[in-house]
């Protein structure tokens, strides 16, 4: 997968309520074997949304796209595979420095690089 057009940095740096996001500190992470930047702190979910990636996870039967549906750790839309654990719900946890992301397909199966 190429993440060739897609935009780099969807964040909200300069919110008219919150203010500036002044969080300085960026950790590596990789999607499906893609190094992207994300910023200490933030979700999985939010950090992959802010690279313009939307889709997490399939559906087990009909092979449906998913992504981030409540945001709070209650739908399981989010699901992904985090350093070879399936099911792990990405909208509710923070990324690490060289954190293994990947899509899930149906629940997934044990192991970094299998869906
Ligand atoms: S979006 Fe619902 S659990 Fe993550």
């Amino acid at each position: 997968m190429s993440l060739k057009n897609q935009p780099q940095n969807l964040r909200i740096d300069d919110h008219p309520i919150l203010g500036k996001d002044d969080r300085e500190t960026w950790v590596n992470i990789f999607f499906d074997g893609i190094k992207l930047k994300a910023k200490k702190g933030e979700t999985i979910a939010a950090s992959l949304s802010a690279n313009g990636i939307y889709k997490f996870r399939t559906t087990s039967r009909f092979k449906k796209p998913r992504g981030i549906f409540c945001g709070i750790g209650r739908c399981t839309d989010c699901v992904m595979i985090v350093d070879g654990i399936p099911g792990v719900r990405t909208c509710v946890t923070a990324v690490k420095e060289g954190m293994k992301i990947f899509t899930q397909v149906g629940s997934g199966r044990w192991g970094d690089e299998e869906r």
